[in-house]
């Protein structure tokens, strides 16, 4: 009897804050997928040390590292702090160059912030380092949220423009992991 494997997506997001408008983004998006697939979200990015050369993975950094080799693709969501990625995320995608954790995986990068921007400037740096990190991705993998907080009631995505535009980030993505 053949087996199938469900597709397994993991979320990334780069706010620590318990209520964050980029978590409850991953969530919502989560929510959208088809029922057959999995999501988490990785939980801990706030117990990744501070990366350098030559040190070695733990406990944490690995669990990171298993998450994304168990993961057939990446949602990454992330604020804006001071016109770039925040540090925290930054950190944590460092700690996976020398080991190519990222190499050739499917992703999604979205940002979201309470100003009209939307987050602009943390998303093409974030684009960048997905491709110093060899990541799958193409030009419909990126996704900015401006003004985001009119967009969320009661802990979900509320704008209807935003839904569509998470249903067609995961359909992207889907069809990343297939190609
Ligand atoms: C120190 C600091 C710097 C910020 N810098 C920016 C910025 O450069 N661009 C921006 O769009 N929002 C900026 N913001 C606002 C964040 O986008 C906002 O706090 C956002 O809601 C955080 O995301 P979260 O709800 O997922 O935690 C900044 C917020 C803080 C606290």
């Amino acid at each position: 009897m053949l087996v199938m494997k469900r597709i397994h997506i993991l979320g990334i997001s780069g706010s620590l804050r318990a209520d964050s408008t980029n978590t409850i983004i991953l969530k919502t998006l989560g929510s959208l997928l088809p029922s057959d697939i999995t999501f988490e979200i990785f939980e801990g990015l706030d117990e990744i040390p501070h990366f350098g050369p030559g040190l070695l993975d733990t406990e944490t950094v690995a669990r990171l590292k298993t998450a994304i080799a168990q993961a057939d693709a990446i949602v990454i969501c992330t604020p804006e702090y001071a016109f770039g990625v925040p540090g925290t995320l930054k950190n944590a995608l460092d700690w996976t160059v020398g080991t190519g954790d990222l190499n050739d995986k499917p992703v999604s990068a979205i940002s979201a912030s309470p100003l009209n921007s939307g987050g602009n400037n943390a998303l093409a740096s974030l684009l960048l380092t997905l491709t110093a990190l060899g990541t799958k991705k193409n030009e419909a993998s990126a996704l900015s949220i401006p003004n985001v907080k009119g967009k969320i009631a009661d802990g979900r995505v509320a704008d209807a423009h935003t839904l569509n535009e998470l249903r067609l980030q995961c359909a992207n993505l889907l069809g990343l992991i297939d190609g």
